[in-house]
C-alpha cells in the first residue's frame, strides 16, 4: 500500500493519496481548493498537484474521501472527480450538519439536505476494498457530528478527530460540536492495535517543529496531550471548552461550510457567471442587529407589483 501525503501550507492540511499497488486502485483523502477570501477567488494548483500524481503515477481515483466538513479550507474533490472520476464519499451524519447550515445560511429548498450530492455515504462499521486495501469507515462524532475516520489496511485517516500527540485534539465548538463525544470516539480509535498507524489531517508544527502527520495508537495513548496517559472525560471535556471559547473562527470558515455542505459543488449562479457567497452577520456573536442601522427592503420587482 502506498500512502503520498500533501501539505497546503495555506490552511495547514494533509491531504493523502492512497494506493493499491497490485491493483492501482487509489483514493484521496480531504483534498483542498486554493480560495484567496480576500479577493473572492479560487484556485486549483493544489488539487492539480494531486491530480498529476496520480496520473503520473498510473493509477486509477476510485474514492474521494472526505473525513468531515472542513470549517477551514474548501474541499476540491468535485474538481478532481470532474478529471479523474472516483465517487465522493462521506459520512452519514452529513444530513445533520446540512440542516443545521441550510439554517445558517438561510438556504431554501434547492439545497438538499439528504446528503444527495455527495456519491457514497459511509455508515459506522461499513467495509469496503480500495483494490486488495481492505477498508473500514469509523464515525467518529465530536469535531463535528459528520465526523469519519477511515481505516485502510493499518492505516488510519482521523480527519481532526486527533492531531499529532504534541498538538492533541481539535476543536469541538462548532454547531453540531461535542467534546463527550470528540473523547468517547477517540477512545474508541484507541482500542485498535497499538501499531495501527494514524494520519493526521492537520499538523501546525507547535513550536516550530517540523511538519509531522505520521504516528501510531500507541503513541497516542501514552503522549497525547489531550487524551493520553488515562486522562479522564470529565478533565478532557473541561479542558477542550476552556481552550474552544478562546479560539476564535477559521479564517475560512464561512465560505468552506457553505461549499463543503454541498460537497464542494459551486453554488448555482445568480446570473450566468456570476456566483456569490454568503456572509451571515451575527451568527457567531456580535451586537443585536437592532442596533445597527439597516438599508431598505428590496423593491418588489416589476413582475411582482401588484396592480391596484
Ligand atoms: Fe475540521
Amino acid at each position: 500500500m502506498l500512502i503520498k501525503h500533501f501539505y497546503d501550507p495555506d490552511s495547514s492540511t494533509l491531504s493523502y493519496v492512497v494506493a493499491c499497488q497490485e491493483t492501482g486502485s487509489c483514493a484521496i483523502i480531504d483534498p483542498v481548493l486554493d480560495f484567496d477570501y480576500a479577493s473572492g477567488t479560487i484556485h486549483t494548483g493544489t488539487a492539480d498537484r494531486l491530480i498529476a500524481f496520480v496520473q503520473q503515477s498510473n493509477l486509477t481515483l476510485e474514492l474521494i474521501l472526505e473525513t468531515h466538513v472542513h470549517a477551514d479550507h474548501i474541499t476540491s474533490a468535485p474538481y478532481i472527480r470532474e478529471r479523474l472520476g472516483g465517487k465522493i464519499g462521506i459520512g452519514a451524519s452529513i444530513t445533520k450538519v446540512q440542516t443545521t447550515f441550510a439554517q445558517i445560511f438561510n438556504e431554501d429548498s434547492d439545497f438538499a439536505r439528504d446528503g444527495s450530492q455527495f456519491d457514497q455515504i459511509f455508515a459506522d462499521g461499513d467495509s469496503f476494498y480500495l483494490g486488495n486495501i481492505t477498508c473500514a469507515a469509523m464515525h467518529v462524532p465530536g469535531h463535528t457530528p459528520a465526523c469519519m475516520a477511515y481505516l485502510l489496511n493499518d492505516a488510519l485517516f482521523v480527519g481532526d478527530t486527533l492531531f499529532m500527540p504534541d498538538a492533541g485534539t481539535a476543536r469541538c465548538d462548532f454547531p453540531g460540536g461535542n467534546a463527550h463525544a470528540l473523547f468517547q470516539s477517540i477512545q474508541r480509535l484507541l482500542t485498535l492495535p497499538g501499531d495501527t498507524r494514524i494520519f493526521v489531517c492537520h499538523d501546525y508544527q507547535p513550536n516550530d517543529r517540523p511538519l509531522a502527520y505520521e504516528t501510531t495508537v500507541a503513541e497516542q495513548r501514552t503522549l497525547n496531550i489531550h487524551v493520553g496517559a488515562d486522562t479522564q472525560e470529565s478533565d478532557f471535556v473541561r479542558m477542550r471548552e476552556a481552550r474552544d471559547a478562546e479560539l476564535g473562527m477559521p479564517a475560512l470558515i464561512l465560505p468552506s461550510l457553505q461549499l463543503n455542505m454541498r460537497a464542494g459543488l459551486i453554488p448555482a449562479a445568480e446570473e450566468t457567471d456570476r456566483v456569490f457567497l454568503k456572509v451571515p452577520i451575527n451568527r457567531f456573536g456580535g451586537v443585536s442587529l437592532n442596533k445597527l442601522p439597516k438599508d431598505k427592503p428590496p423593491a418588489a420587482s416589476k413582475g411582482e407589483q401588484k396592480l391596484s
